[in-house]
């Protein structure tokens, strides 16, 4: 099993498809897709390569999330896991300050180790804890003046079962729970979900007569996933078409 000198145990850089256990197999043939610097030694751990956001939506999602009002000049990454997204984030020069918050360590360190691998990771606070308390405690004040981007977990069950997926089955957080904690902290919030998200369930937390942006973001013409955009962003999606 490949891994660093330093890496922590359970961390892994798999170098060769003869290290990568079968049910990774398929997501390390896309590791170059997922990370385009891969090969400078990217660290996860086996979880994490479920979650992994790939590079061209992260670097998508940063555009889109960079629309909030100028005002905003802090993003708080809810779930930072191996950093596929705070790294988009810290690339895009938009924030003042940036705060990963990760409650697994060995997770938060392959966020920071491929942080560094992209040049980024002076650039970010890293916060080891749950997102949930540290909404409450060190980043409540932060929060008002923030952008919330939120990249749950997806467990319960799978959302590849349903044409339709219930957020209410999503676990171990659901629509309601994380709307109630992020919106109740941020006017500026974007969650990345499942692509077969019931969209109704997302339009009840609209405010009245707002029109929620609620954009699929696409690999080789199939939605990988979508992100909803509560508050004030101006995501040009027409603009994105003619790119
Ligand atoms: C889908 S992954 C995030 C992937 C990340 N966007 C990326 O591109 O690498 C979700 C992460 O949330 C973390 N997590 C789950 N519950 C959390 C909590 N209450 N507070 C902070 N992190 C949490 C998990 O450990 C996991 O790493």
């Amino acid at each position: 099993m490949a891994s660093t000198a330093q890496s922590p145990d359970g961390v892994y850089y798999y170098e060769s498809a003869d290290q990568v256990p079968s049910n990774i197999t398929k997501y390390w043939l896309q590791r170059h897709n997922i990370f385009s610097k891969y090969d400078e030694g990217v660290w996860l751990t086996n979880d994490a390569w479920f979650g992994v956001t790939p590079e061209p939506v992260a670097k998508k999602i940063a555009d889109h999330v960079a629309t909030a009002p100028a005002a905003k000049t802090i993003l708080i990454d809810a779930f930072a896991g191996a950093g596929g997204n705070v790294i988009a984030f810290a690339l895009s020069g938009r924030w003042k300050q940036i705060f990963a918050v990760e409650k697994d360590p060995k997770t938060l360190a392959c966020a920071k180790h491929n942080a560094e691998i992209y040049g980024v990771a002076k650039k970010i606070f890293w916060i080891e804890g749950d997102i949930f308390t540290v909404l409450k405690t060190r980043l409540k004040s932060t929060a008002k003046n923030a952008v919330i981007f939120a990249s749950p977990p997806w467990g319960g069950p799978s959302y590849t079962n349903f044409d339709v997926f219930d957020l209410s089955y999503m676990e171990p957080y659901s629509l309601t729970h994380l709307y109630e904690a992020f919106n109740g902290a941020s006017s500026e919030v974007a969650l990345y979900l499942p692509r077969t998200t019931d969209i109704r369930q997302l339009a009840k937390y609209a405010k009245k007569d707002e029109k929620l942006q609620v954009v699929h973001y696409c690999m080789r013409g199939a939605s990988k996933a979508l992100c909803v955009y509560y508050g004030s962003f101006a995501v040009n999606v027409h603009a994105d078409a003619s790119e």
